[in-house]
């Protein structure tokens, strides 16, 4: 197989500048077929931006895009959506008074006779919650049900879209550890079907327990791209934050769990330090805890 075939989505030399802030610096990145592929990085490295950018959502101020093998001269969101990209961002988009199943085809008509057939969507949104292994009930109301469902969902609803690379916005964030579990198994049946998943997160367990490869972005920058069997937390850390945080800190006593660790630091400088995360980002450091 040709290399070319092998790639799915392929990111050159993107940048995107906001006032004040470098969002993105002359990115490069490849996404390979079929692959569950984790973007790493601290809040306000550019994982998200980099994403919006792929969806159209955004435009970047310079680089191309290449799904597949065609080069896509101006990503709009609908170009985004034929070309089979799907995004699920942290805000799902549900309207809680309709049923899952009218969820899952917002977008996507059903009809007979000018009429939406209600009783095929419900019967096509069964066979892909079954497909996806989750317990929706296609006749519940949105509002009734979990975020986690809400979610899925959404997955359902790219799926109806045909989507052939989805996209996770830091999907665990709203989600209990059983639910996070429950999103891992719906992934990995994705990945069997030959979706290629893109999965935002700076939680160094997660990435691990998922991801085939690894990216990570700095300050806007990519950094590098890890085989996620040939690598490790320490590793990740360093590549993600830029320094080794034991040898930059004296030692402290341990915590008596590991609790989130929250920072909020607006353009600090000094001591070989220099942090512009844009004003009211708090930077999640809890992998920091000492392990
Ligand atoms: N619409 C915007 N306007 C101005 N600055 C933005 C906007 N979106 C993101 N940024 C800034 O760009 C940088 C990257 O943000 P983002 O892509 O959201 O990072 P991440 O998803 O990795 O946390 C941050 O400094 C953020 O404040
Ligand atoms: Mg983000």
């Amino acid at each position: 197989m040709a290399k070319e075939e092998t790639i799915a989505l392929k990111i050159s030399h993107i940048s995107k500048q906001y006032p004040g802030v470098k969002a993105l610096d002359d990115v490069s990145l490849e996404i390979r077929r079929g692959e569950v592929h984790a973007l790493m990085g601290e809040n306000g490295a550019g994982k998200s931006t980099l994403i919006k950018i792929v969806a159209g959502a955004v435009s970047p101020d310079s680089g191309e895009i290449f799904v597949g093998d065609t080069r896509i001269e101006a990503m709009t969101a609908k170009r985004s959506k034929e070309l089979g990209i799907a995004v699920i961002y942290q805000e799902l988009l549900m309207i809680p008074a309709l049923t899952a199943a009218e969820n899952v085809f917002l977008g996507t008509k059903v009809t007979q006779g000018g009429l939406v057939n209600h009783r095929e969507m419900e019967q096509r949104a069964a066979a892909i919650f079954e497909e996806l292994g989750v317990h929706i009930e296609p006749g519940a109301r949105v509002s009734s049900l979990s975020t986690a469902y809400q979610q899925m969902i959404e997955i359902a609803r790219a799926l109806v879209k045909n989507a052939k690379i989805l996209i996770m916005d830091e999907p665990s964030a709203m989600l209990t550890e059983d639910e996070v579990e429950t999103m891992f198994q719906v992934i990995a049946r994705l990945k069997a079907a030959g979706v290629t998943v893109i999965y935002i997160s700076h939680r160094l367990e997660e990435v691990f327990h998922i991801s085939d490869r690894i990216s990570i972005l700095r300050d806007g920058r990519y950094i590098t791209t890890l085989e996620t069997d040939k690598t490790n937390k320490a590793e990740l850390i360093h590549y993600m934050v830029g320094r080794e945080l034991h040898q930059t800190f004296p030692p402290r006593p341990p915590l008596p769990e590991r609790l989130p660790v929250r920072l909020e630091v607006c353009r600090f400088t000094g001591n070989g330090v220099n942090i512009d995360n844009s004003c009211g980002h708090p930077v999640d450091i809890s992998y920091a805890t000492f392990e």
